[in-house]
């Protein structure tokens, strides 16, 4: 089973995970695009999507799926997204797609966030995949400094703007020994949006897509 294979099928048992007559958050990536196209085959069954990025809603749109603006919105029963890294503890790095803020706000907007990833995506310590950082564009030198003083190595990520018109600064050499902190102390650097850290909200369940079937870790 090749690693699109194992996309689609942790994608197909987050299905399991969609209440009837709710709204829906849909992350982004190949592996949320997976999960909107089971979606799509149950869609008259919610009552819409948020979705966390404008190629999501578009792909959710191209499917006939309702797509609503989180401010309408008063519940969002589950998220659906995927991951560049999880730990055992369910703390994430997001963003390598660049929409890790809006992905980040509907996690916090929901009740459940199911986290759906291959099996290569678990890890013991976070930050061998380099840790998105979203900037407002002014601030990216100042930024950029003040990430090196916590020890990593940011770089530039050329030719991408994100949904918000904001930069993305990939900070590389990162050993993360604990997420909650470094989420936090990233976050407090004037000009900074948001980072990929998903640890003060973590996903509550990964669903690993491996080649021995469906692993559920909560
Ligand atoms: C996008 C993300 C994605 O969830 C993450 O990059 C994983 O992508 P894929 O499912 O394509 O492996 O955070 O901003």
């Amino acid at each position: 089973m090749n690693q699109d294979e194992l996309k689609k099928n942790v994608a197909i048992a987050a299905i399991d995970y969609v209440e009837t007559g709710t709204i829906i958050g849909v992350g982004t990536g190949s592996t949320a695009n997976y999960f909107i196209d089971e979606l799509a085959k149950i869609k008259s069954k919610i009552d819409g999507t948020v979705a966390s990025s404008v190629a999501t809603a578009e792909r959710l749109k191209g499917h006939g799926i309702r797509v609503l603006e989180l401010n309408v919105v008063d519940d969002i029963s589950v998220y659906v997204d995927g991951a560049d890294e999880s730990n055992k503890y369910l703390h994430l790095i997001k963003g390598g797609g660049g929409a890790l803020t809006r992905e980040k706000i509907i996690a916090a907007a929901s009740d459940k966030f199911v986290c759906i990833a291959d099996e290569s995506k678990l890890v013991d310590i976070l930050g061998e995949f380099p840790l998105p950082v979203e900037v407002i564009p002014m601030a990216r030198s100042y930024v950029a400094r003040e990430l090196v003083k916590l020890g990593g190595q940011p770089v530039y990520r050329e030719g991408f703007t994100t949904d918000n018109g904001n930069i993305i600064l990939d900070v590389k050499n990162m050993q993360i020994m604990d997420p909650v902190e470094v989420e936090q102390k990233i976050n407090n650097i004037v000009g900074v949006v948001t980072n990929g850290l998903f640890a003060a909200r973590p996903a509550d369940v990964l669903l690993l897509g491996t080649k021995e079937g469906i692993k559920t870790l909560t």
